[in-house]
C-alpha cells in the first residue's frame, strides 16, 4: 500500500512538471490575464429598465425579464447602481439600509433570483457601494444626531457650533453650495459632500470602516462578483477641516480627493475583505494625477482593480466647441500612462453624464446611427475594460427637457433653486440642462413602440424620450445594420481579439482634427481603427511603410480598401483593419 502510494506522488511530480512546460499562449505570455481585463461590463440604471409592477419605476423584475436580451448582448458583467433601501433623495445614492432591497424594485428574494439567473447564464454582477456617506435617514445618522454623546455620533463628521463656523467647504448638490448644514438637535454642523440628505461617514472611525467591510462580506457572501465604489477618492478626510485657498472648488479633485489615508484604508479593506474573493474593484474617480490613479490600481500594491478617470467626462462639455485634438490626448496620455503597469476602464457615458451619441456623437436623424456605431468601435476597441451605459446600444439620444419642472435630478433641481435665489440667468441654466444635465441618460429604455416604450404601463417617473417609435429594441432586432446588431458584433469581436483587450496602443496621426486612428499590437497580430469623428467626408493617408490588409469590421456595408494607403472616409465611418 504504501509503495502504491509513493509511486502515486512520484506520478504526480512528474505529471506537474511535464505540465509546467506546457507551452503558454502567446497573450499568456505576454500579459497578465485577469477576467475582469476582458470583461465589457453593461451597466443598468434599474429605476428606468423596465417596470413590471406598473408603478413606473423599474424593478429587478424586469431586469429578470429582460435577462435573456443581456444575455443575448454577448456581456460578461452587470454593473448595477444602487438597488439598496432609500428615501431617493439622489435616486438611490442616499442608503438608509445597506442589507436591504429598495422597496420600489422588489425585495430579497427578487435580488436572489436575479442573482442566480445572471450566473446561470454566466453573466457576473458589480453592485454599486456607496459609503463616501449614507442617507441622513439611515439610522447611523438618526443616533448620530441625537445626542453628543451618542455611540453613534463620530460615524459622521460633526462640528460643534461653540468653535464657530467651520472653515468652508463647498457641496456638489446643495442649494447654498454649502457641505456644512447646521442642526440644532446638538448645535453643531454635520459635513455633507452631496446633498444634506447624504451626510458624509468618518472613515477616520475604525468602527464605521469595519461596518463597511462587513457590509462588502455581507453581499460578496450572496455571491457578487465586485464593486463600483461610488466618490470613493473622497472618503478620507483631514478632520481638522483647515482652510481652503479660495476657489477651490474649481479643483475640488485636488482638494477632496485621495485625503490622508485612503491607502492604509484600502489595504485593510484588502486584508480583510477583498483578498478572499476574485471580484472586480473600481473606484469612481481617480484622484487628479496619474500617480494618485497608479497608486489605487496598479497590482503590487493589491488595493482596486482598476482606474474610472473622468478626463474624458470632462471634455466637450460645451456642444460648440468639440476639439477632437483633446480627445485624442486625453486617451493617449492615459493609455500611455499606463502602459505598463495599472489597468483603466473605457467609457464615454454613465447615469451621471449625457447620452454618449448626444455629447462625443452626432444625433440627429441622418448621422444618429453611424455615429453612435463609430463610438461603440472606440469603446470596444482600446486598450482597458469596456463600459457600456444601458440604452447607447440601441442609439439612445438626450431628450433635452425644455422646463425644469420635467427634470427629476436633486443635482439640476438644486442649482437651480440657487440660482434663482442669487437671480441668476434661469433661462441659460436651462439650455445648458438639455445638453449636460444627467437625466437625459435617465430616460425610460426604449424597449418598442408600445405606450411608454414598453417600460411601463403606469406614468414613467420621469418622461420617454419621444423618439422612441423609431429608436428602440424590438425595431433594431430585426435590422442587421441596427446599432444593436452592431453593438453585438463588436462585443463578439472584442471576446473573440484579445489583442484589442491587451494589444499595444499606438496612435497614427495624431494631428488629424476628423480622424482619430490607432494600432493595437500583441505579439504577431497587429490591427488598426479608423474612425471618422466628423460628418464629412474625410481623406485619409496611412504613414509610410503601414499596410493595411483586410477589414474585420465596419459600421457601414463596406468601409473600402485603402489604396497606396489612402483611403476616403464616409461620415462617422468606424472600421477595423488587419495591419501587415
Ligand atoms: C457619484 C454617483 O455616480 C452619482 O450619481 C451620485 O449622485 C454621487 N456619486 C453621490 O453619491
Amino acid at each position: 500500500m504504501k509503495k502504491n502510494i509513493s509511486w502515486l506522488i512520484i506520478l504526480l511530480l512528474v505529471l506537474s512538471a511535464v505540465c509546467c512546460q506546457c507551452p503558454k499562449s502567446d497573450v499568456e505570455r505576454s500579459v497578465d490575464r485577469k477576467w475582469w481585463k476582458e470583461a465589457v461590463v453593461y451597466q443598468i440604471y434599474p429605476r428606468s429598465f423596465k417596470d413590471t409592477d406598473g408603478d413606473g419605476v423599474g424593478d429587478l423584475k424586469g431586469i429578470i425579464e429582460k435577462l435573456d436580451y443581456i444575455k443575448s448582448l454577448g456581456i460578461d458583467v452587470i454593473w448595477l447602481n444602487p438597488i439598496y433601501s432609500s428615501p431617493n433623495d439622489d435616486n438611490g445614492y442616499d442608503i438608509s439600509d445597506y442589507r436591504n432591497i429598495m422597496a420600489e424594485f422588489g425585495t430579497m428574494e427578487d435580488f436572489d433570483s436575479l442573482l442566480a439567473g445572471m450566473h446561470d447564464r454566466g453573466i457576473k454582477l458589480v453592485m454599486d457601494l456607496v459609503v463616501n456617506h449614507s442617507s441622513d435617514e439611515h439610522e447611523w445618522f438618526r443616533q448620530s444626531r441625537s445626542s453628543r454623546d451618542n455611540p453613534y455620533r463620530d460615524y459622521y463628521h460633526w462640528w460643534s457650533a461653540e468653535k464657530g463656523k467651520p472653515n468652508y467647504r463647498w457641496s456638489f448638490f446643495d442649494e447654498n453650495s454649502d457641505a456644512w448644514r447646521y442642526d440644532s438637535t446638538t448645535n453643531a454642523y454635520y459635513l455633507h459632500y452631496f446633498s444634506r440628505k447624504q451626510p458624509d461617514l468618518n472613515w477616520e472611525n475604525p468602527q464605521v470602516r469595519q461596518e463597511v467591510y462587513a457590509i462588502m462580506k455581507f453581499w460578496l457572501d450572496k455571491g457578487i462578483d465586485g464593486f463600483r465604489m461610488d466618490a470613493f477618492q473622497f472618503i478620507a478626510k483631514d478632520t481638522t477641516f483647515p482652510a481652503f485657498p479660495e476657489g477651490f472648488e474649481k479643483q475640488v479633485i485636488k482638494y477632496y480627493g485621495m485625503g490622508p489615508h485612503i491607502h492604509d484604508y484600502l489595504k485593510e479593506m484588502h486584508d480583510s475583505v477583498l483578498s478572499k474573493y476574485d471580484v472586480l474593484t473600481v473606484s469612481e474617480g481617480a484622484g487628479s494625477t496619474f500617480e494618485d490613479a497608479h497608486n489605487l490600481v496598479d497590482a503590487d500594491r493589491k488595493e482596486l482593480s482598476m482606474a474610472y478617470h473622468f478626463e474624458g467626462m470632462d471634455i466637450w462639455n460645451n456642444p460648440e466647441n468639440k476639439d477632437l485634438l483633446e480627445f485624442k490626448k486625453v486617451y493617449t496620455r492615459w493609455d500611455s500612462a499606463f502602459a505598463d503597469k495599472g489597468w483603466l476602464s473605457i467609457f464615454l457615458a454613465n447615469h451621471d453624464v449625457p447620452r454618449m451619441v448626444s455629447k462625443f456623437g452626432n444625433d440627429s436623424p441622418e448621422f444618429r446611427a453611424v455615429s453612435s456605431k463609430m463610438l461603440t468601435t472606440f469603446i470596444l476597441t482600446m486598450r482597458g475594460t469596456s463600459y457600456y451605459y444601458n440604452g447607447d446600444e440601441i442609439g439612445m439620444t438626450n431628450i433635452g427637457f425644455d422646463s425644469i419642472g420635467d427634470y427629476r435630478d436633486v443635482a439640476a433641481l438644486n442649482e437651480y433653486q440657487r440660482l434663482q435665489r442669487q437671480g441668476g440667468n434661469l433661462d441659460s441654466l436651462v439650455e445648458r440642462l438639455k445638453f449636460i444635465s444627467r437625466d437625459n441618460c435617465r430616460t425610460p429604455f426604449q424597449w418598442d413602440t408600445t405606450a411608454n416604450a414598453g417600460f411601463t404601463t403606469g406614468t414613467p417617473w420621469i418622461q420617454v424620450n419621444p423618439n422612441y417609435k423609431t429608436v428602440n429594441v424590438a425595431v433594431e432586432e430585426g435590422d442587421p445594420n441596427s446599432c444593436l446588431s452592431y453593438f453585438r458584433k463588436m462585443v463578439k469581436l472584442r471576446k473573440e481579439s484579445p489583442v484589442l483587450v491587451y494589444g499595444r496602443y499606438e496612435i497614427i496621426d495624431p494631428e488629424n482634427k476628423q480622424v482619430y486612428a490607432y494600432s493595437r499590437t500583441l505579439n504577431d497580430e497587429k490591427l488598426l481603427v479608423v474612425l471618422n469623428f466628423s460628418q464629412d467626408t474625410v481623406d485619409f493617408q496611412l504613414p509610410e511603410g503601414m499596410k493595411a490588409e483586410e477589414e474585420i469590421s465596419c459600421n457601414l456595408e463596406t468601409g473600402g480598401e485603402f489604396i497606396n494607403g489612402q483611403i476616403t472616409l464616409k461620415p462617422y465611418q468606424a472600421s477595423v483593419y488587419r495591419l501587415d
